[in-house]
């Protein structure tokens, strides 16, 4: 079995003052650009809103930007994201007697759809919707903040999520969101994990772009060992 491992550097982790230099400075080594959007009430913070992605896309046109929702009001805020998304993952906490529909809505505007669960969120929450994914999201930290350290535990979701997918036939990629860095990255990738969210470490790396050099090569590296790679790089 061959894996491909994506790291998405996310820029809540960056200057806010200097968000462009912050993802020149990955020097193109970036799979996606990873956007937190946060309302101040699903989450206690508030992050970026619909004109940074729009200015995302508009200087990185081939870009594919990963929009991550952490808010109640869905049907306000999920369409001011689909002009410039190229995926945009909900929470299953948010709504989820309209969790089809809403995952429906993002595909049928052309878009990659994700789902996601808070640290605390059964897997068992998302297993209804997981044949119209194409992510699940672990959240691997409390939601709304960077620079937090990872939850252990969360590990075993990310394992269950690959059991489902292998034993159903799924094609949903497996995202971990926070508290990774390169030292946790090579353990993620054995539980599972496709997709690393990474903010704080990728950001505040002197040097960013070897920064996600060193993480895809730790993880090559594990993955080859385990017999699971090697896995193809960008
Ligand atoms: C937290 C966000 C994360 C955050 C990760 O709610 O969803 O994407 O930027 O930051 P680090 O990598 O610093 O934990
Ligand atoms: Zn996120």
């Amino acid at each position: 079995m061959r894996r491909e491992f994506l790291i998405a550097p996310s820029v809540l982790g960056a200057d806010p003052l200097a968000l462009a230099e912050a993802v020149e400075s990955l020097g193109g080594r970036e799979d996606w650009l990873h956007l937190d959007i946060m309302d101040g009430h699903f989450v206690r913070n508030l992050s970026f809103g619909p004109a940074v992605a729009r200015a995302m896309r508009r200087r990185w046109p081939d870009a594919f930007i990963d929009v991550h929702l952490m808010v109640d009001r869905l049907d306000v805020v999920l369409p001011l994201f689909l002009d410039s998304a190229s995926l945009i993952t909900v929470h299953a906490e948010t709504e989820p007697q309209l969790l089809h529909a809403t995952l429906a809505s993002i595909r049928a505007a052309g878009l990659k759809a994700g789902v996601a669960i808070g640290p605390v969120t059964p897997v068992e929450a998302v297993r209804a919707v997981l044949g119209c994914v194409d992510l699940v999201l672990v959240m691997s930290v409390t939601p709304g903040f960077g620079g937090q350290g990872l939850i252990e535990d969360t590990l075993e979701r990310t394992r269950e999520l690959a059991g489902l997918r292998a034993a159903g036939g799924y094609g949903y990629l497996i995202q971990m969101d926070g508290g990774i860095n390169k030292d946790n990255a090579d353990r993620i990738a054995l539980a599972g994990c496709d997709v690393a969210v990474a903010g704080s470490a990728v950001f505040s790396s002197p040097a960013p772009a070897e920064y996600l050099d060193e993480m895809k090569l730790k993880v090559k590296e594990a993955l080859a060992h385990a017999g699971i790679g090697p896995a193809r790089q960008k």
